[in-house]
């Protein structure tokens, strides 16, 4: 008795099946090495083969024609897609996720609208099984793409990144969402006629609407929570449009972006201790600066110059670094190398203290400080560093604030109180490089700045590491 053989695996079978399966296998593995410095760029690469490999298998399928089109299309979007990857800088990305995750948001919205267009070019029932992922897809991708808009423009510059709220906001919104589950159930119920194009036309243009007043009110700092959610947002709408095709390749690429997303959302507000819904909709991060600096008061504090950092740090024989949103600013990742250079080459123990959320996108620091070639095992996480430090001799903070501030586990009323933190003030000694007393993104004071064994040193992060890694060699 012989065992039956796969229609995928005959001769002549069905190859798009097979390349499907390769290309998923390439997604979930490339994911899967996203999650290691030292394998990301790899993971990277064998993801975007993997899609490129879902492309081919698609433009394989039976009925797929007007080539002029599809081949402008590829021509289009991968000319802009490369030149805009060339040019962005490293502290554009975010706002470059955002664009990119809106135009899928986008495309999803409008395979839908085609969709129905198709179903009711057909004529007579159509079918709910069909109907429901394609209004699931026409909103949720709608939302997606002008929300991202939003989230692009903010981090752009290119409106206030400061939470925008219009009179009755909430109101209108709630309005909006009741409308357009109203119209869907409308159009559902419509089923068997045929389902009204023009009220479809109708809660596309409602849902983008919901899209930008639900982004608008959100911080600007807070906008790579925001990106992530809609990347989720994107994935469970390019699955449902998956379902609406039939097409497999869609439902699994969709369901990973989705649930991905999710999972980074989660992981972003958990290292913030905020919930989803405070990010959502507490407008947090759009208030004057608070804290003593603001208030133009002056605690007691100690200042100290770039020789005696150096003569602090060289004679130390273990230092951590803790880079922060201002290493960004300053394009200090480089010059902070370097002095870590200089030290080593002293004998002194140098690491580095990567918090969850340090920066502005996930990753942040370990981007930059790849970029400078820092080794990826000198850069440790929070949990394996935080026991460390009541042993280190110095701690340097570059740049960052809210993730060192000590008031997240000593003051209940903070409102940062309960986000786990790097663990400086536990250190023998601090040294902080920054421009001022000022807060950071949280917009409040930093008690750090103040302690007894805290010492200032106000400066540009890239200048004030540049002259410490000069005094240092002089030593
Ligand atoms: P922040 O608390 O925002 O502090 C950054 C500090 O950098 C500022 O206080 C600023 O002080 C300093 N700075 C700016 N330019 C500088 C320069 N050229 N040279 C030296 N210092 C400079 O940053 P953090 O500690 O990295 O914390 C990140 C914050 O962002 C957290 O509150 C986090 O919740 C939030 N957040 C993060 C993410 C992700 S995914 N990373 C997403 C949303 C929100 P001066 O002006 O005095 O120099």
């Amino acid at each position: 008795m012989s065992l039956p053989v796969p229609a995928v695996l005959e001769p002549g079978g069905d190859a798009v099946t097979v390349l499907y399966i390769v290309a998923f296998s390439m997604f979930i593995i490339g994911i899967r090495r996203g999650t290691h410095p030292r394998t990301a760029k790899h993971g990277n690469l064998l993801a975007a083969g993997g899609m490129a490999v879902a492309v081919i298998a698609t433009l394989l399928l039976d009925g797929i024609g007007n080539w002029g089109l599809i081949v402008l299309g590829l021509a289009i979007g991968g000319s802009i897609g490369v030149i805009a990857s060339i040019r962005v800088q490293m502290t554009q990305m975010p706002q470059m996720v955002a664009l990119y995750n809106g135009v899928g948001g986008g495309a999803v919205a409008l395979i839908a609208w085609s969709e129905l267009r198709h179903g009711l070019a057909l004529g007579g029932d159509f079918p709910l099984d069909e109907l429901v992922p394609i209004l699931f897809a026409v909103v949720v991708g709608s939302i997606s793409f002008w929300g991202s808009n939003i989230a692009f423009a903010k981090l752009q510059d290119l409106i206030p990144t400061r939470p925008l709220m219009l009179p009755g906001q909430q109101v209108l919104n709630a309005v909006l969402l009741i409308g357009i589950l109203a119209a869907c159930i409308a159009l559902g119920i419509d089923h068997d006629d045929a389902p009204s194009e023009g009220l479809f036309i109708a809660v596309l243009i409602a849902a983008g609407l919901l899209g930008n007043l639900v982004v608008l009110p959100i911080g600007g700092a807070d906008m790579p929570v925001v990106i992530a959610l809609l990347n989720a947002f994107t994935g469970l709408s390019a699955a449902a449009a998956g379902f609406a095709l039939d097409n497999v390749a869609l439902i699994v690429a969709g369901t990973l972006v989705g649930s991905s997303g999710t999972i980074l959302t989660l992981a972003m507000a958990t290292a913030m201790n905020r919930s989803v819904a405070n990010i959502l909709f507490a407008g947090f991060g759009g208030g004057p600066a608070g804290g003593a600096a603001a208030r133009g008061e002056e605690r007691p504090h100690t200042s100290i110059g770039a020789q005696d950092a150096a003569i602090k740090l060289a004679y130390a024989d273990s230092v951590v670094i803790v880079p922060g949103y201002g290493l960004a600013v300053a394009q200090a990742q480089h010059a902070v190398k370097e002095m870590a250079d200089e030290l080593e080459k002293r004998g002194v123990t140098v690491n580095y203290a990567i918090h969850p959320v340090a920066g502005r996108m996930p990753g942040h620091m370990n981007v930059l400080l790849a970029e400078a070639d820092v080794p990826y095992e000198k850069l440790r996480e929070m949990e394996d560093i935080n026991p460390e430090l009541p042993r280190t001799d110095v701690a340097v903070v570059i740049g960052a604030n809210d993730v060192t501030n000590p008031a997240a586990k000593n003051d209940p009323d903070s409102p940062i109180a309960g986000m786990p933190i790097i663990e400086v003030d536990e250190a023998q000694q601090v040294i902080v490089i920054k421009r001022s007393l000022s807060p950071g993104f949280a917009g409040i004071d930093n008690d750090l700045f103040y302690e007894e064994n805290t010492d200032m040193l106000f400066a540009d992060a890239k200048q004030a590491a540049a002259e410490i890694a000069a005094e240092v060699q002089e030593l």
